[in-house]
């Protein structure tokens, strides 16, 4: 049955709202959420921002599907450590990689076998799943997505504008899998909408997307 498997996609910018909204429809909505940023994140960390093949072959991440993937490292919940605007930056620099975005896409494209999945990052609709059932593209000012992630982090909005624009210039830059709105998404500027507001939008969309697909 073709409806065994629902792909939605969001992707955009550094804090425009993507992994938040992707928690909540993952809460709300029994969606498992596949955080493809956190595994870059993960390499860029675990490894210093070099990553050898051979690195990838040696790092096993456990996996573990409740309504999210969790990343495990020799037994340790890694995701305390891979959160800040520093590992962002690593995880931008290893995601130039061509192995290194090879060894993320398999390992996304083998999780989601059959179920509802929600999947963001930079070219989740673009690359990993070009086949996604709904794909959206959330953006929002540069201004607006520096403050929260200045209130998430507790730093300054002008320091972390400044990280993050470096960083957006890096993703939309690079030659491979560039950040890109794909032709197919629906665009939804997040600049002056609360969670609530974005959530009800893909819900909407979500509902009637999965109504329409043929079983
Ligand atoms: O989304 P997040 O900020 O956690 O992503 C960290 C970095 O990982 C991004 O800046 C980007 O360079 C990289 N990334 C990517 N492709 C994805 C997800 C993340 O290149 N699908």
């Amino acid at each position: 049955m073709k409806k065994d498997r629902f792909i939605v996609t969001i992707d955009g910018p550094a804090g425009s709202g993507k992994s938040t909204i992707s928690k909540l429809i993952a809460e709300r909505d029994g969606f498992l959420h596949i955080d493809t940023g956190a595994l870059y994140r993960a390499i860029g960390y675990l490894t210093d921002g070099q990553p050898t093949k051979n690195d990838l072959n040696n790092i096993h991440f456990n996996i573990r599907i409740n309504n999210k993937i969790e990343i495990f490292y020799n037994g340790e919940n890694i995701e305390k450590f891979i959160r800040n605007e520093e590992c962002g930056m690593l995880a931008s620099n290893v995601a130039k990689i061509d192995y290194v975005r090879d060894f993320v896409n398999k390992t996304a494209r083998k999780i989601a076998s059959v179920g509802k999945y929600i999947i963001d990052g930079r070219d989740c609709g673009s690359v990993i799943f070009p086949y996604a059932d709904l794909k959206i593209f959330l953006d929002a000012d540069l201004k607006e997505r520096a403050k929260r992630r200045a209130f998430e982090d507790k730093r300054s909005v002008e320091e972390i504008e400044k990280e993050i624009e470096k960083r957006d210039k890096q993703d939309k830059s690079r030659n491979i899998a560039p950040l890109m709105k794909p032709n197919d998404a629906v665009v939804i500027d997040t600049t002056n909408l609360t969670i609530e507001d974005v959530y009800s939008k893909i819900k909407e969309m979500i509902k009637e997307r999965y109504e329409h697909k043929d079983s």
